[in-house]
């Protein structure tokens, strides 16, 4: 039985496999540039973050209807189920869809109906994070939200995600209306990008957990900061292997982060790319490390600390690690 987890750091888009490209390609008569699933996913062999953006960003244009981001969104649970996922906090990333004349209110009811569905199907309960794009200006990250904000529908928090190039500080305006609605603010920093952008983030745009944050071992400071302010990092070693930010999961500096007292957990990030779900992530970063049940009961258990979940439902996500914890010694 896969372990239970909550999952902090996944992109909805991040899910989109090359099957369901090709079906809602041909629903909606998008022209792929392709020969077919198999030369697609021939160019899934990145060299960094931007040469991944850019497929990414061009694979979202079969996504075009309510119903395509429903399909997605049902395709993402069915199969964090199967990966032992109890709670997910998914991002969206918005404006890359408004961006190509998809209304936001589409984008977010399908979702939004997807994920209702799901706590009534499979008892998992979900919130919906709107990822900003920092390679966009400031002012367009702050007028997509306003838009989001319009939409009724459930939002949990917002997000920085994309190339992480410049400054967070055009964000903080989009990050302060987000705090005035009541959103939880995230924020992608020190994936690609050095140890400052991580305190960037936490001081400008009062990020309460950093997405990634692997770069921050680049400077103890900030190492220091994150471990004394229990700051977690939603790190996913699959996609920073597959990324070229770490050179082997063997390599990868999980336990040097939580010897020093940091918040880790582990997620996918985008799992239809980097090669696997968040039960592959567990596996596959235990295999290479060495890590045993109680670790990973350890993880598993600082996402649920990690989330944005009430102190009830928190409960009942640790009950389930302990029982799995349990159940393994028993057998
Ligand atoms: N958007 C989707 N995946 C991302 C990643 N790994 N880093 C930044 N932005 C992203
Ligand atoms: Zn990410």
């Amino acid at each position: 039985m896969a372990i239970p987890t909550a999952e902090l750091h996944v992109h909805l888009e991040g899910t989109l496999e090359p099957e369901l490209i090709y079906q809602l390609a041909e629903r909606n008569r998008v022209e792929l540039p392709w020969a077919g699933i198999e030369d697609l996913r021939t160019r899934y062999d990145f060299t960094g973050l931007q040469h991944f953006l850019d497929l990414y960003y061009a694979n979202m244009a079969v996504l075009r209807t309510e119903e395509d981001f429903a399909d997605l969104t049902r395709a993402y649970l069915a199969r964090a189920v199967r990966a032992g996922v109890r709670h997910t906090e998914l991002f969206l990333d918005l404006q890359a869809h408004t961006g190509r004349g998809v209304p936001a209110e589409v984008v977010l009811r399908g979702v939004d109906d997807a994920l209702g569905a799901s706590e009534a199907e499979y008892g998992v309960s979900s919130g919906l994070i709107i990822t900003l794009l920092r390679h966009l200006p400031g002012e367009a990250a702050t007028e997509a939200l306003r838009e989001a904000l319009e939409v009724d529908v459930r939002l949990l928090g917002v997000g920085l995600c994309s190339a992480e190039t410049g400054s967070a500080r055009p964000f903080r305006e989009a990050f302060e209306l987000a705090a005035a609605h009541g959103l939880h603010r995230v924020a992608h920093a020190g994936e690609e990008g050095p140890a400052a952008n991580v305190t960037e983030v936490l001081d400008v745009l009062g990020a309460e957990r950093v997405d990634h944050g692997i770069r921050a071992l680049e400077d103890d400071a900030v190492v220091e900061r994150l471990a004394a302010g229990r700051v977690p990092l939603t790190m996913c070693p699959l996609s920073n292997v597959r990324l070229q930010v770490v050179g082997s999961l063997d390599a990868y500096p999980l336990r040097e982060l939580t010897d020093r007292g940091v918040l880790v957990t582990l997620n996918s990030d985008d799992p239809a790319y980097f090669g696997g779900y968040v039960d592959d992530v567990y596996r596959e970063t235990a295999a290479a490390l060495g890590l045993g049940t109680q670790e990973l009961a350890a993880l598993a258990r600082n996402s649920m600390e990690a989330s944005f979940v009430s102190e009830v439902r928190r409960a009942e996500l640790v009950a389930e690690v302990d029982a799995w914890e349990a159940g393994l010694r028993e057998a």
